[in-house]
């Protein structure tokens, strides 16, 4: 090998190397103004192509309690339910930040506990960070598990956890006691430790300015344009999900189309025999079949 080939070798190498995106890096991105992007993720199939696509924190939320699961909301969801997802799309994602939900009350009972919850959702799950719904109420908590070494992703505004108690699904912050709660809400997750925030269905004035004020990037969904970056739920972003979706997603293809289109091709070509062809077929040797047939006396 010579020294250009060398040259040439060491730079696939080095490009192929991974760069894991970190609480550092996202930090940086919104210093520099860079837009984060954010998805969530359920399987390994959704990481992987998440991962492929560049985005650069994979949420796997608890909203897969009504995408996949098909809950009503996301209350009934467990730790159990979480680690499962979690495990299959930490096996598909090398790039991205990867962070899960902690499921209701898997935080509310003590700070034990939650220390407790989020470390299997690093250890057993293998993400990056937690994510908690919340604001003032939750500091000591988001306190503790940071204090733990776990990175937390806050989540302010409208909490889905709580959408019996905000009384359904509702903008936030439309007035200024409201707006100004939110902002107190992302101060005290900023004292606390949180990397980033989560901004829910708000107005986007508030969003706006928590995004000014506090250091930590802020992630929004259905919060306006000025977060430092963007969430979609993916079955919302490619169309899998059939139930109402909100006036803030955006449905970058029908993929529900596409597939029912393909199951139905696939019924009607398995009812008229088109389905399987030769080519999809295995045979035995024509030696061994006439073995066989002899074996079992069969003359056909
Ligand atoms: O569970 C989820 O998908 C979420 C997003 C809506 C941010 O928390």
């Amino acid at each position: 090998m010579n020294i250009s080939q060398i040259k040439q070798k060491w730079y696939e190498m080095e490009s192929s190397i991974v760069k894991k995106v970190t609480t550092l890096s996202l930090l940086k991105m919104k210093e520099e103004k860079k837009k984060i992007v954010m998805i969530t993720a359920y399987d390994y199939p959704t990481g992987l192509l998440a991962d492929k696509a560049g985005v650069d924190v994979v949420l796997v939320g608890d909203s897969l309690g009504m995408v996949v699961l098909g809950y009503e909301n996301t209350l009934p969801v467990t730790m159990d339910e979480m680690l499962t997802f979690c495990k299959a799309v930490s096996r598909g994602v090398k790039r991205a930040f990867i962070v899960a939900d902690m499921p209701f009350m898997s935080y509310q009972v003590s700070k034990e506990e939650a220390i407790r919850n989020a470390g299997r959702l690093i250890k057993e799950g293998g993400a990056d960070g937690v994510k908690l719904e919340g604001g003032i109420e939750i500091k000591d908590t988001v306190e503790a598990i940071v204090q733990a070494g776990i990175p937390v992703m806050g989540h302010i505004g409208f909490t889905p956890q709580s959408v019996h108690k905000l009384g359904g699904y509702k903008a936030q912050g439309r007035s200024c006691d409201e707006a100004l709660k939110i902002i107190r809400d992302a101060q005290a997750l900023v004292d606390a430790g949180v990397f980033s925030i989560v901004l829910e269905f708000m107005m986007s004035e508030v969003a706006e300015l928590i995004t000014r004020k506090v250091k930590v990037p802020t992630i929004g969904i259905g919060a306006g344009q000025y977060c430092d970056g963007q969430v979609l739920v993916i079955h919302d972003a490619l169309g899998l999900y059939d139930r109402v979706t909100p006036r803030f997603v955006k449905q970058y293809v029908k993929l529900s189309e596409i597939i029912l289109d393909a199951l139905q091709k696939y019924s009607n070509e398995v009812r008229s025999g088109i389905f399987p062809e030769d080519k999809h077929t295995f045979h035995m040797s024509e030696e061994e079949y006439k073995k066989l047939l002899e074996a079992l006396g069969d003359d056909r």
